[in-house]
């Protein structure tokens, strides 16, 4: 297998050009391998978790709404997290393409993404599929500590910080998310099997779904990204 020709750390120069789809259960490294490779390739890195989170913090109408359905772990309607998708893709930064985090999550998500990406001249997505072992997502979610300040993924478990509840990178105060509560966590991969679940299949008849083993190392999975894309690009 081809090794990545980027050096850990350092941003390529090559283009994106794409829409990417990060798609897995909770807990299986989406996010953080979506913040490495959206500043690889210097393009944004949208998280629909991270937008409506976003929202609940300011209080905006979304997200009062959102809020009571995220604390239960079930999915936010369709009809909000598309308008926000929507708006988003518009502005000038996704001009040479984004990756996509948590998105889309159904299939009414995924149909409606490929009308907006055609009518942007984009072409079909690449959808990153993190296969995991279910055994170790308990672990991964319940050990999640994120800093307040720079919103850098830590785990109490698996990449513990220097200096208990502070981020390595800035002092930030750690904080768990509401919903990583062991309770929580059963009723999100149920809503991730039941309606998340058939885009595996949805988009690997479409040809464009890739697998990643998403058990191995942060940086393993990243060289695994990062082979797919070159090869789709
Ligand atoms: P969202 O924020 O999208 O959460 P999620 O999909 O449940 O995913 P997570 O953020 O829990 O996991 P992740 O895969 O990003 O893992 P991470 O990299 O952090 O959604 C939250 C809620 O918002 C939903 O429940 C829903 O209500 C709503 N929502 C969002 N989008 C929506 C949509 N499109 N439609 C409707 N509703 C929507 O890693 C996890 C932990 O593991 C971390 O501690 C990390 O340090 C560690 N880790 C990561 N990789 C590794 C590795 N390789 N080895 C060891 N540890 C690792």
């Amino acid at each position: 297998m081809e090794t990545s020709r980027v050096a850990p750390g350092v941003r390529t120069h090559e283009k994106l050009d794409l829409a990417l789809i990060f798609l897995g259960p909770p807990g299986a490294g989406k996010g953080t391998q979506a913040k490495e490779v959206a500043r690889l390739y210097g393009v944004p890195h949208l998280s629909t978790g991270d937008m409506l989170r976003e929202h609940v913090a300011q209080g905006t109408s979304l997200g009062q709404r959102a809020q009571p359905i995220m604390a239960r772990g079930e999915l936010v309607p369709d009809s909000l997290v598309l308008k926000m998708i929507a708006e988003r893709i518009e502005r000038p930064d996704c001009a040479g393409g984004f990756v996509f985090d948590g998105f889309p999550r159904t299939v009414a998500q995924a149909q409606y993404l490929g009308v907006m990406l055609r009518q942007h001249g984009y072409r079909p997505p690449v959808v990153i599929h993190f296969v995991i072992d279910p055994q170790l997502l308990l672990r991964r979610i319940t050990g999640r500590r994120m800093c307040k300040q720079c919103g850098r993924i830590y785990n109490i478990f698996e990449c513990p910080t220097k200096l208990e509840g502070r981020c390595d990178l800035d002092g930030g105060e750690l904080e768990q998310r509401p919903d990583d509560r062991e309770e929580i966590v059963g009723p999100r991969l149920q809503a991730y099997e039941r309606q998340t679940a058939p885009l595996v299949a949805y988009y690997r008849r479409l040809g464009r779904l890739h697998d990643v083993d998403a058990s191995k190392s942060v940086e393993e999975v990243k060289l695994q990204i990062l082979n797919v894309i070159r090869e789709a690009r």
